[in-house]
């Protein structure tokens, strides 16, 4: 097993960074495909808090290169910010940190037209993150989009000129009110440019030379299943393939590239922003979950929407993405309930539902039905043996993969990279090996 994706099986925040950071000395590269700063992976490493959003987890192993793919959208100064953080905390990422020269640029104006999209949609935003991540897949889609390797044209009358002078007209036409002018525009990238340039790459070559010579490389997904622009629960989605085929694509690897797939998935089920949410707890329930999960998002704080574990999104996510094996996170945050719920189908009026539908409307309109079962005194915080765990837990366990199809190699008992149980035997392990 040289090659493995690890990818979220729900609405994201599955605790992807914490799995990836665990992982990672078992590889040499780390490689992320789609998704922007929207994302927010939070690593704890001796106690101290990392939430990276654009550049892979495994930057915080001293011997493992990270690489952003083709299909990641780059807001040059997020990452600028991001680096100088990790420079701060006496992480050295020079010479390991490549960019792809196909990746797009995010650029100021994609987050005003996209607080006018989300303005126009009245009833229905999406409740995005605002970080310009949409338009800047709009542009890339209709063809106009600006990439890195347009960057290395900079001379006044050039391509790059030509193209952000129609990109800002397009922008003043868009947001109206005062224009834009495009040559301050030009001038950012042109300066950004300087410090890009060393990072910038053909990360296809790259990554095909790593396997070649026999390297492990790591593919982290950033978002979930259910925020995937093709399989998500649309239009309430992230604008990317958060899913396994977008590593393929996101990063310019063949279908041979990747040997495993592991899904995270969380013990129970969050969401930030608007959209169906089949298994959502209003009231004391929700919030008991939200306040023991510290379930605000990592990149904008909002407060996640909070809710049981739903076993027909983990099932939908095992048949997209292919999941051998799943990573069960925050088991420690049902410590102390007297019982937990497991979704297993829906109640559409008076049909019942194993199949997750494409139909939001539809979505909105079934209830979860719920298996029962009993909950655990003993904590399981810090537990790093599975016997060690309460029986319930244990059984808890052996319930979520019954439901979801897969079995679960790794538990996450904590935040902390030690809080973890790696089952023996299991793929995961094998892949630690
Ligand atoms: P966007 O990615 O900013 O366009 O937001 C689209 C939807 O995806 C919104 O509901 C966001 O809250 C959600 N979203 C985007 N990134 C993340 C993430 O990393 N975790 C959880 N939700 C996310």
């Amino acid at each position: 097993m040289g090659v493995t994706a690890i990818l979220g099986g729900q609405w994201g925040d599955e605790g992807k960074g914490k799995i990836v950071d665990l992982l990672t000395p078992s590889f040499s590269v780390v490689a992320r495909y789609q998704g922007g700063h929207n994302a927010g992976h939070t690593v704890f490493v001796n106690g101290r808090k990392f939430v990276l959003h654009l550049v892979p987890s495994g930057i915080l192993h001293s011997d493992v290169t990270c690489v952003i793919g083709n299909g990641v959208v780059i807001d040059p100064v997020a990452l600028f910010k991001e680096l100088e953080v990790l420079a701060d905390a006496g992480i050295d990422t020079h010479g390991r940190l490549l960019i792809s020269d196909r990746a797009h640029i995010i650029l100021p104006y994609h987050r005003e037209i996209e607080a006018v999209a989300e303005a126009d949609r009245k009833d229905r935003p999406i409740g995005t993150t605002s970080r310009g991540i949409g338009p800047s897949y709009e542009d890339k889609y209709g063809r106009r989009g600006i990439r890195m390797q347009d960057l290395r044209n900079q001379e006044p009358d050039d391509v790059l000129a030509l193209s952000i002078k129609e990109n800002v007209a397009t922008r003043n036409r868009i947001v109206g009110g005062e224009p834009l002018d495009w040559q301050p525009v030009h001038k950012d990238l042109v300066d950004w440019w300087q410090r890009l340039e060393p990072l910038v790459t053909d990360v296809s070559v790259y990554l095909d030379g790593v396997r070649r010579a026999g390297g492990r490389v790591l593919y982290e997904g950033a978002q979930g299943t259910m925020l995937d622009i093709d399989h998500g629960t649309y239009p309430f989605v992230s604008a990317s393939n958060g899913t396994v085929g977008g590593v393929f694509t996101g990063l310019g690897v063949g279908a041979k590239a990747v040997d495993g797939v592991l899904g995270i998935v969380k013990a129970y089920t969050t969401r930030v922003g608007e959209g169906p949410f089949p298994t959502e707890l209003s009231g004391n329930a929700g919030d008991a979950l939200r306040d023991s999960g510290q379930e605000y998002g990592a990149s904008t704080g909002r407060p996640r929407r909070c809710g049981w574990y739903d076993a027909v999104v983990a099932k939908y996510a095992v048949r997209i993405n292919g999941f051998e094996a799943l990573a069960l996170t925050k088991l420690d945050v049902l410590d102390g309930l007297s019982e937990i719920k497991v979704c297993t189908k829906y109640r559409h009026h008076d049909r019942l539902v194993e199949e997750f539908s494409s139909d939001v409307s539809f979505l909105e309109q079934c209830e979860p039905i719920y298996d029962t079962l009993p909950g655990w005194d003993q904590p399981t915080a810090g537990v790093t043996r599975f016997d060690d765990l309460p029986v319930a837990a244990r059984n808890y366990i052996a319930y979520i993969e019954k439901v979801s199809g897969a079995p679960v190699g790794l538990v996450s008992t904590g935040a902390d990279r030690d809080m973890t149980i790696v089952r023996e035997s299991s793929l995961v392990a094998k892949w630690l090996e």
